[in-house]
């Protein structure tokens, strides 16, 4: 009998809310490959995320509002009474107000830009903070979710600073985990039709952009093709690599122009 990728692994996948979520994706691919899984969802998304979590067969989902730093101490003592440890997190939270997500960068409410920062960067740190108080000494893998923030887009604005920002972080982590045996790695996802997507005007520009740059084929309904290299980055098949940034996006990142297509070209 073959061995599964993650079988023994126990882990935290945050930020699920509807099956469409790409959380939701990535504990279902997690499940397949042999883990256990711990779900959590924000307090208000709790009803939605229990029938998420009902249809992979996983009973409950702990309330954890990232924003809240009292929380990590409910959610790490919830844990441990229930699987004792995790060897894994997965990192799936985001959240901006609407006007900082397009239109013109300056003048938006500096509130409203603090709670995104606090809710989509700052919280990456406290995903590890969970993770390291429940590591085992021989190590674990924390995965969070980008999306490239080396240029600017058409629109996502604000939150494409906040990307910046834990891809920075994310290079910090790497840096001070490293001596725990934990490693710090980030997918950055090509644009995926989830919740948090339709919370972004202009979200179809984007989709054209891949249509255009993408050299393979970009299906945004196929949460499968992110999820499985978020399982990769979880498994042992990724030991010796932490501080990265991965990118599954059809390879858009790596052209700098859109594509000739050759269709019919044979
Ligand atoms: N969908 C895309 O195109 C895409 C592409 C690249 C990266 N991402 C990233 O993937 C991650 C998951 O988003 P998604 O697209 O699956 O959307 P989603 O709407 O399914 O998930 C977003 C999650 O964030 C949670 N959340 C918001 N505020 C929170 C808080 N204060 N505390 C705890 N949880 C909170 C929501 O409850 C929800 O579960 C995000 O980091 C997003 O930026 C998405």
């Amino acid at each position: 009998m073959t061995t599964q990728l993650l079988e023994g692994r126990t882990i935290l996948v945050t930020g699920v809310v509807t099956t469409g979520s790409i959380a939701y994706g990535v504990a279902r691919r997690a499940l397949a490959q042999g883990a256990r899984v711990v779900l959590t969802g924000l307090e208000r998304d709790l009803e939605k995320a229990r029938s998420a979590a009902a249809s992979l067969g996983v009973d409950d989902v702990l309330p954890y509002d990232a924003t809240d730093p009292e929380a990590v101490d409910a959610v790490v003592e919830a844990i441990r009474v229930r699987v004792g440890h995790l060897d894994a997190a997965l990192h799936a939270i985001a959240f901006a107000p609407r006007a900082a997500l397009s239109g013109d960068m300056v003048g938006v409410d500096p509130v409203g830009l603090e709670k995104a920062f606090r809710t989509s960067t700052v919280s990456y740190a406290e995903t590890a903070r969970i993770l390291q108080r429940l590591a085992p000494a021989s190590g674990a893998s924390l995965v969070g979710l980008d999306f490239d923030a080396t240029g600017a887009w058409s629109v996502y604005n604000w939150m494409g600073v906040c990307k910046a920002g834990l891809e920075s972080l994310n290079r910090y982590l790497a840096r001070d985990l490293g001596r725990l045996g934990i490693r710090a790695n980030l997918v950055a996802a090509g644009p995926i039709h989830t919740r948090a997507a339709g919370g972004i005007p202009g979200f179809e520009d984007l989709l054209d952009a891949w249509a255009e740059r993408a050299p393979l084929p970009w299906d945004p309904h196929d949460v499968d093709q992110v999820a499985d290299t978020v399982c990769f980055l979880f498994s042992d098949l990724a030991r010796a690599v932490t501080g990265e940034i991965l990118h599954v996006d059809g390879g858009y990142h790596a052209m700098a122009a859109p594509l000739r297509r050759r269709d019919g070209a044979g």
